[in-house]
């Protein structure tokens, strides 16, 4: 049986019974609506922790004003059924009030990292994102938390807050998990209407035509954008209320510019459709025979 917890009390006290001395204690944290990358973080999770505990929590404070905070997919009861049936251990769902009651006055600065591609037009969401699993990670005292690579700036900040903040976590980034066509699994694909959800294969598309132009030989960074850009405004260019939010090459591990192309690339893309902005990312291995060339 899953555990709810919905208090940060209980919370602790589950912790502290259910921890073994011998086994990892992981945790996973959420916003709930699961689809098959949620899942597959939790079976991650279950494969290398002896205890798993899965956190459904939208937070308000990665959401600015004007964004989707109220009507973010909710359904607490599918979700926990899909935890029970993959044997997560305990599902930590607090209320809001719970979280953030009156008077917060501490948050955890993210500084550069949190400015750089999603974060321009989302200023604030990743100091949100960081405060709230700051705050998930003081409460369960995870030995582990697993974090997907869907959302790769994401993961890298929370990785960077562990290490600055010397915490004695491990930090474990699981890979996307797509649909058939390609799209990434996120709760809100289902907000798109039937035209922007096919005209959204187009991240994905535009992705690998960064990698098979970089492995071809290319090397100039705004060329490959240039490209990428020109693909995706093909295709959406008919539908109204779609536009780039960005389609670039960054370096994976400070999410800046890059000068050149080697060893290892972000390819990076958002796209919004109407009020539903999709993202998604590649990396980029540039193999060694072809780094020597260039
Ligand atoms: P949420 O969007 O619910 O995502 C929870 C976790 O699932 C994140 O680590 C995200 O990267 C991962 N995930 C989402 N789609 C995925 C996919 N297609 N493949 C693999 N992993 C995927 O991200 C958040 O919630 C919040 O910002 C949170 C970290 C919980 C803080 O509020």
């Amino acid at each position: 049986m899953t555990v709810v917890l919905r208090t940060i009390p209980e919370a602790r006290r589950w912790v502290r019974t259910e921890r073994t001395s011998s086994g990892a204690l992981g945790l996973v944290p959420t916003m709930g609506s699961f689809h098959e990358g949620h899942l597959s973080l939790i079976r991650r999770a279950r494969q290398i922790c002896d205890r798993t505990i899965v956190s459904i929590f939208v937070n308000p404070l990665q959401f600015a004003p004007g964004e989707d905070y109220e009507s973010y997919p909710r359904d607490f009861d599918r979700d926990l059924s899909l935890a029970t049936q993959e044997g997560v251990d305990a599902v930590f769902h607090p209320e809001a009030g719970e979280m953030y009651p009156s008077g917060l006055v501490t948050s955890v600065g993210v500084g550069k990292l949190g400015e750089a591609l999603c974060g321009a037009s989302r200023p604030g969401h990743f100091q949100g994102v960081a405060t709230v699993v700051a705050k998930l990670f003081h409460i369960v005292q995870p030995d582990r938390a697993f974090f997907g690579q869907k959302d790769a700036q994401q993961a890298l900040i929370i990785r960077t807050m562990v290490l600055n903040l010397n915490w004695p976590l491990q930090i474990e980034v699981c890979p996307t998990v797509r649909e058939p066509d390609g799209v990434a699994y996120s709760s809100r694909n289902r907000r798109l209407s039937a035209e922007e959800r096919s005209r959204a294969t187009v991240l994905y598309r535009s992705l690998r035509l960064a990698e098979s132009l970089i492995q071809s030989g290319e090397r100039n960074v705004a060329c490959v954008e240039q490209q990428m850009q020109k693909q995706i405004q093909k295709m959406i260019h008919a539908v109204p209320g779609a536009e780039i939010d960005y389609a670039r090459l960054v370096d994976p591990a400070t999410l800046g510019g890059l000068q050149q192309i080697r060893g290892e690339v972000l390819a990076a893309v958002a796209v919004r459709f109407g009020k539903t902005r999709l993202i998604d990312n590649l990396s980029i291995k540039i193999a060694p025979e072809r780094q020597a060339r260039g």
